[in-house]
Order: C-alpha cells, then structure tokens, then sequence
C-alpha cells in the first residue's frame, strides 16, 4: 500500500462551502482506495456504506480478485495454476507464509500438519450431546468452538508462535472433526486420521472408511477433492472472512474466531449455497421445468434466487467455477456416473446466460454452481456441502486473521446513522 501523496481527492461541503482534502493509497492492483480515516474529526460526518460494496475494511497481501476480469490470484499466483499444478497443503504454506515452500519447507509443514490431525479424546463426548439429525454446520460451530477449551497452551493471540501453532492446529484438525460430523449423523464410528495419507486422502478415510474393511482412496478422487479445497481456500473480503477479521480484532481466541467464519459462512447467500444448489437443482427436477424457475428467478416479489449464480466482485465468470465444471466432468466419467442434475445445471447456465435479466446483471455462475454435483458423485450428502467448504476456507480464514493479528489496528467497530427515536421522557405504565 502506498501513500501516493500527489494523490488527493477533495470532498466539498455544499452547504457551507468547506473543503477537505483526502489521501488516496494505491495497491498493487485494483482499485486504489480513498483514506476517510480523518473524515469524522474533519467533518463530523461518517461515511454510509450498509452492506460494504464500496468500502476497502483493511489491506491484504493475501488475495487479489478482479470481478470485472474474473481474475482470483492467492500472493501472485492465478487459481488456475494452483489448482492444476499445486496441492492443497502448498497453497495452506503459501496462504500463511507469503511464498510456495522450498521442497524441504513443503515436506514439514506436511509433517507438522499431519501430525496435528487427531482431536482430544474427549471431544468424542461432544458429539454424543448433538441429536444424530443435526446439521453438520451445528456441530461444526460447536466443535470448533469449544476446541479452546482443550488447548490452553498457546492461544496468546499476541504470540506469532501461539498463532503458527493455532493455525497448524486448525487446518490439521478440521477435516478430522467435519469427518466425525458425517459419521455420527451417519451412526458408523469415527475413524482415526491416518499418517501415512495426504490431507484430502486422509479425509476421505476418515470420512468414507469403516474399522471393519480396509479403505484406500481412490487418488483420482483424492486428487479432485484436493483440488476443491484448493478453489474454496480464501477469497478476500468476503462475508465469513470479514466475521473473522471482525471477531479476531477484539482479541479472541483462534478457535472462537474460525467458528464465528463457520457459522457465518452457513448463510444460504454464501457458503450454504452450493448445498442449495442441489436442492434448487432437485426441485426443478427436469429440463421443461427451467423456464418456470428462470422466471421465479427473475420476478422482484419472488423471493427465489437462481443458487449458485451471481456474486458481489464477480462481475463475470468466476473463474473457480470453470475449473469446478471440467472437474465434474472428469469425477463423473471416472466414476462412470452419469448425474442428470449436471445436464440440468448446463442447460440451467446455457438458458440463463441467454437471458437479458442475468446479462444485464452480470450474474454468472458461481464456485457454488458445480461443486455439489461433484461432491454428490463422491458419495457426500447434500448437508455436508458446506462443511466441506468450511473445511477449506479454513486456511483462508487463519491467514487472514494471522495477517490482522501481526499488525493489529484495534477493535472493528463500525458507526451508524442512527433513524430511531430522539429522546423523549419514560412514561409509567398507568399512563400508557
Ligand atoms: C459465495 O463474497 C465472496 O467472495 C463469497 C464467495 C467466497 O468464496 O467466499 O465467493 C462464496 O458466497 C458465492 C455466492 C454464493 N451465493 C449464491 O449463489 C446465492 C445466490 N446469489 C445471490 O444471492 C447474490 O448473487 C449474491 C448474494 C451472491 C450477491 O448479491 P449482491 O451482490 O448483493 O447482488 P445484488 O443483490 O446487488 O444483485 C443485483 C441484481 C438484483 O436485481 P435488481 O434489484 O437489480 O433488479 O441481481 C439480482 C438481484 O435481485 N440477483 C439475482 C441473483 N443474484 C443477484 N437474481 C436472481 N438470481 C440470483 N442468484
């Protein structure tokens, strides 16, 4: 970030003629940003932004979005790259430490994460309190939640090293606890994480393996479901990211502050999406159906959105979402599936993006479009979407927490205008 001090912009009172002159900063890319900082004692206005669409909450080194160009870069490197020729734990090193690992660095933080992957056991006896019908995402705000509780050694959010250590914990321990999720809806026991596995070879043991039968994992679906990770990892400023930043700047601990991203991410308008995609998809059931729901979509006192269409930054494609549809092409024909929701959702894209109402709105598929169809064909239930998501973002969360923590700039906490009541005296209740 630079203070490109040649760069001002001046904001001018109209009713009283008074000027202040703003300091413009520039990025690396994307749009430079108007410093209001002095704005209130200059002024004595707030600026009024409900929703964000304008505001830049803080600067990052981590992601770079271009919703106009449908361009996503993790420190540099396009999501594309990352996500043919990368693997999900370089990306996690990459995310936390700026740059991808030497061989030597890649081989122990691989090491250190792996050997993080089992839970205390009394976390166990949490999941006997959960109803066996509960939503994944409940469980997974109450587990991540508590795991506080177990690890009072390092969570001095002011330490870097209780920070590493967190983050270590949380990114090895998360696939771990989303697989007993399945498992105890499932009612099968939980399965122990294995060394000798990758990350989402290891998560597909815990989560689709059983003591009484070996499982190796498939490595094309390992591969795939590595991959989704890589694609749902971090991406900027977004709704769960901002509860986490939020959440962190008053100084909780690791663990409050990623269930705090968990719970928000549930929202169907962002994570929740691709788990109602499925549905959306199930309802509309056949190809003849399309323009009922195109139309629901498009009428203003429908509540009904098209799920897994539309974005606040993409203003194109997004770019996650191209990669997610070759890779439901490749995990159905290598399971030699044939999943009539993928024709569904095809034609579903085709009549949209003919449609003037999406173009018009720039409403393109999003990451959520696709990755149901492939997570259904890998066996995972429609409820367990956007744990999976959760599971990946984790990374994303962490880092961007760990990046506020190492040069804090104090609590979040927003202004209002204010449309209630102006003061006026209590009346008794016999006077009411
Ligand atoms: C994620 O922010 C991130 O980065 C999130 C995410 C991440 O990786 O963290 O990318 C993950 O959350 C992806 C988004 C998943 N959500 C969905 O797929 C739910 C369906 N999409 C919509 O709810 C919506 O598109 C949002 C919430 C994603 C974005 O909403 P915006 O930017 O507030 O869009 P908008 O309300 O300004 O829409 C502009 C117009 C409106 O119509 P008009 O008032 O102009 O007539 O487009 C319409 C909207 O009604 N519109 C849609 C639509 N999305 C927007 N109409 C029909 N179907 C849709 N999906």
């Amino acid at each position: 970030m630079t203070d490109a001090s040649n760069k001002t912009f001046t904001l001018t009172n109209d009713q009283t003629g008074e000027s202040v002159v703003l300091p413009v900063l520039d990025g690396v890319d994307g749009p430079s940003v108007i410093d209001v900082r002095k704005l209130y004692a200059q002024t004595g206005h707030f600026t009024y932004d409900p929703g964000f669409r304008a505001t830049g909450s803080c600067d990052s080194a981590l992601t770079y979005i271009d919703g106009e160009q449908g361009i996503l870069l993790h420190r540099g490197y396009a999501i594309e790259e990352l996500a043919n020729k990368s693997d999900y734990m370089e990306v996690c090193y990459l995310l936390l430490h700026g740059n991808l690992p030497s061989a030597a660095a890649k081989s122990e933080f691989e090491h250190t994460i792996t050997h993080h992957t089992m839970v205390h056991d009394q976390i166990h006896n949490f999941f006997r309190g959960f109803r066996r019908d509960a939503h994944p995402m409940a469980i997974m705000c109450g587990v991540v939640g508590a795991l506080s509780a177990f690890y009072h050694d390092h969570t001095d959010v002011n330490s870097a090293e209780d920070r590493l250590i967190s983050a270590h914990r949380l990114i090895a321990k998360i696939p771990t606890i989303a697989a007993m999720a399945y498992k105890y809806s499932i009612g099968q026991p939980f399965m122990f994480p294995r060394n000798d596995l990758s990350y989402a070879a290891n998560f597909l043991h815990m989560t689709f393996g059983v003591p009484a039968a070996t499982y190796e994992p498939d490595p094309v679906l390992s591969r795939a479901m590595d991959k989704i990770f890589i694609l749902h990892a971090d991406h900027e400023q977004n709704a769960s990211t901002s509860t986490v930043r939020i959440a962190g700047s008053s100084g909780a601990n690791p663990y409050a502050v990623i269930a705090a991203g968990i719970a928000s991410l549930w929202g169907p308008a962002h994570g929740g999406a691709n788990e109602a995609v499925l549905t959306m998809l199930d309802q509309i059931g056949d190809k003849s159906r399309i323009p009922e729901f195109v139309k629901k979509a498009k009428d203003p006192d429908d509540p009904f959105r098209l799920m897994g269409f539309g974005h606040r930054v993409y203003k194109n494609f997004d770019p996650r979402a191209k990669i997610m549809k070759e890779a439901a092409d490749e995990v159905l024909d290598l399971l030699g599936l044939s999943d009539p929701r993928l024709e569904l959702a095809r034609e579903l894209e085709r009549i949209a993006l003919e449609d003037d109402y999406f173009v018009q709105r720039k409403l393109y598929p999003n990451v959520d479009f696709y990755s149901g169809i492939i997570l259904k064909a890998m066996g995972f239930p429609t409820e367990m979407f956007t744990v999976l998501f959760a599971l990946a973002r984790t990374v994303g969360w962490i880092s961007q927490w760990k990046e506020m923590m190492e040069n804090p700039d104090g609590i979040f906490r927003p202004r209002q205008l204010y449309t209630g009541e102006a003061q006026r005296p209590y009346v008794s209740l016999d006077q009411r």
